[in-house]
């Protein structure tokens, strides 16, 4: 059966701002997570802790982390690929990481500029870091249902890499579908073998929706008795290092199949559609939710 509450993971001001070329200011990302942090979330990530010579878009994520007014009952999630990202993050007032590896070693060279077990090495001191501060670490795995370099991915690496992140302490790990290639016969297989090592209870799926097939593959892994799912305001994202990719799926329609199968977000979805609104016209874009688009337009 389906889980009653689903809780959702904004990731629209870091995946869905980290592909856009131009610079987003930084009081316009400030004031969109304030706007998401009133729409009933709880769990909005902010930045990203990496690179300004890899990601331009994130060069600014100590003036967001310390920037933002954090609200009570909701999270702050960063993403920090090694020590140095994370002794940042921490600096700049974050109280919670993600540490992001990938199930195909081309992609984690292309990404993180490593191996696979050099990536695991890196979160191992990450996580036991964050360990030793209380700061709770989630672990994602990008390329879970196919790499923009390698193809076809299979279910035993996701599961191995899955494992590793788990076992180091990792409380939630975040199945990434990066190109959104998968459909809910493929997302099917690669859960059955994670969940032989890793409880449902502590896995999420990020479903990117290049080949519309996002709502499908999340309602399988909610069958499947996974509740936690990421998605961006609006449908923004994207990943730099994987080609063709396009956004997350949108929040709007998330939380609008969510409602109509009567699970519970706790998020409010017309709040959800202004900060969408307000993010679209700060990027100069039209919304990507098919939800956003309809009531609009009404
Ligand atoms: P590197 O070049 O291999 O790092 O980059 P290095 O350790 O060799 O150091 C080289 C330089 O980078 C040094 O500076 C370091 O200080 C600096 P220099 O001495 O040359 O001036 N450096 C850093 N600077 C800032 N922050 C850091 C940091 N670490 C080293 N943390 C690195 C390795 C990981 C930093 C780089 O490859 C990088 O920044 N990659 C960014 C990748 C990224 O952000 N990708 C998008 C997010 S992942 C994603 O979108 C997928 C996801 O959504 C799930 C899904 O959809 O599947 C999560
Ligand atoms: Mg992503």
């Amino acid at each position: 059966g389906l889980p009653e509450y689903v809780k959702i993971v904004e990731v629209g001001p870091r995946d869905g701002l980290q592909n856009e070329k131009v610079i987003v200011p930084t009081d316009i990302k400030i004031e969109f997570i304030n706007q998401l942090s009133q729409t009933g979330l709880s769990v909005i990530e902010v930045t990203s802790f990496v690179s300004s010579r890899w990601v331009p878009q994130m060069a600014d994520h100590t003036e967001v982390m310390k920037g933002i007014h954090q609200y009570p009952g909701v999270r702050y999630p960063v993403l920090t690929p090694n020590l140095q990202g994370f002794h940042r993050a921490v600096a700049a007032g974050a109280t919670e990481i993600s540490v992001f590896g990938a199930a195909s070693e081309s992609f984690s060279k292309k990404n993180i500029n490593c191996s696979i077990e050099e990536s695991m090495e890196k979160f191992e001191e990450v996580v036991k870091s964050a360990r030793h501060m209380n700061i709770p670490a989630r672990g994602y795995v990008s390329c879970t249902l196919g790499c923009p370099y390698e193809g076809n991915i299979t279910p035993q690496k996701v599961t191995e890499v899955s494992k590793r992140l788990y076992g180091m302490g990792c409380y939630e790990i975040s199945l990434g579908d990066t190109i959104g290639v998968g459909t809910p016969g493929s997302m099917k297989k690669m859960l059955e073998s994670v969940m032989k090592e890793v409880p449902p209870s502590a896995l999420a799926v990020h479903c990117h929706d290049t080949y519309g097939q996002a709502l499908a593959n999340i309602l399988t892994a909610l069958q499947m008795g996974i509740n936690v799912v990421d998605s961006a305001v609006s449908g923004l994202g994207g990943c730099p290092y994987a080609k063709g990719a396009s956004g997350n799926v949108a929040t709007e329609d998330l939380i609008y199949m969510l409602n109509g199968l009567g699970l519970n977000t706790g998020v409010n979805i017309y709040k959800v559609m202004e900060a969408g609104d307000f993010i679209c016209k700060a990027v100069n874009k039209t919304t990507n939710s098919k939800v956003a688009q309809a009531s609009f337009n009404v």
